[in-house]
């Protein structure tokens, strides 16, 4: 199968009101494609909708919450009413971080992350796929991390929901193989967006890494590219790399950089 050009193509895409997700679904409108943005901060959704009014293809939004079962109806209703429940591209991209040693976390953080990163789009998967399976190119995309490959300390619940992702999109992949549904795993390394504002717990500001723009983009090239799954940085593709080759030497290398990071943070052995 050759390149897939996302074109005139139906698409929901949650976590649409900021950084990487209101970056694509900016591309994807401006492309000449129907997109369903779907995140919580309606006044965002409603800013974008202005902004792509004059673009080649439409925005509709739906300011939902992706947790809740009730609200993952409404876009599955949405669906059913406006493109006669026919859907081409489903974006999982809505997501939370919590940064900080298991050992000071709590099990709500845990769960929350587990809800919006593993849960909330496993299920709208579920939803979704009497509608995929309507279209004639059908791709679910995942918007995994370089975390959902490898794991970093002060990270383990957001790796935990990120190895999740992973390990269930390549099942999925191969169930659906049959039915010609693609799965697209997309693994970026840190992203300029408003993630780290908004992490559960240890939120910060960073103004390292790629820009959403750019991932956004390459998200979108790894669809048309019918690509199985990508990781979008240099960095990234080296670390987990590493890691397959040599775990025992990355762990090692890991442990040390833990070790002088507590120290700078409280002057004690971690
Ligand atoms: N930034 C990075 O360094 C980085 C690196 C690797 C992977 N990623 C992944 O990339 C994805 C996008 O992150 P980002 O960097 O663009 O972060 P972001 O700017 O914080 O965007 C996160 C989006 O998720 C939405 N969201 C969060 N909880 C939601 C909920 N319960 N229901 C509906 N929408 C919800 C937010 O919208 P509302 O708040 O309006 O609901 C927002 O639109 C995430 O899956 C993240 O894990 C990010």
């Amino acid at each position: 199968m050759g390149f897939r050009k996302l074109n005139n193509q139906k698409i929901v895409l949650t976590g649409a009101s900021s950084g990487i997700g209101r970056s694509m679904a900016a591309q994807l409108v401006r492309q000449g494609n129907h997109v369903l943005a779907v995140a919580r901060r309606e006044n965002r959704l409603a800013a974008l909708q202005s902004e792509l009014e004059t673009a080649s293809g439409s925005l509709s939004y739906l300011a939902v919450d992706v947790t809740s079962a009730g609200d993952r109806n409404l876009v599955s209703d949405w669906v059913v009413q406006n493109w006669d429940g026919e859907l081409d591209v489903l974006i999982n991209n809505a997501g939370i971080g919590s940064i900080g040693p298991f050992s000071e976390s709590d099990e709500s953080t845990l769960r929350n992350v587990m809800e919006v990163n593993f849960f909330a789009a496993v299920e709208l998967i579920r939803d979704s796929l009497r509608h995929l399976r309507q279209s004639k190119s059908p791709v679910v995309c995942n918007i995994a991390s370089v975390l959902g490959h490898t794991a970093m300390p002060s990270k383990s619940e957001y790796c935990a929901s990120k190895f999740a992702m992973h390990g269930f999109s390549d099942a999925l992949r191969i169930e659906l193989k049959g039915e010609g549904v693609d799965v697209v795993l997309v693994s970026p390394s840190t992203t300029r967006s408003e993630f780290f504002e908004s992490v559960l717990s240890g939120a910060s500001q960073q103004d390292k890494g790629m820009s959403a723009d750019i991932v956004g983009a390459l998200a979108i090239r790894a669809i048309e590219k019918r690509k199985r799954e990508v990781l979008l940085s240099w960095g990234g593709k080296c670390l987990v790399l590493a890691d397959r080759i040599l775990p025992g030497v990355v762990s090692k290398l890991l442990i040390r950089w833990y070790r002088r990071q507590c120290r700078a943070v409280t002057g004690i052995e971690g």
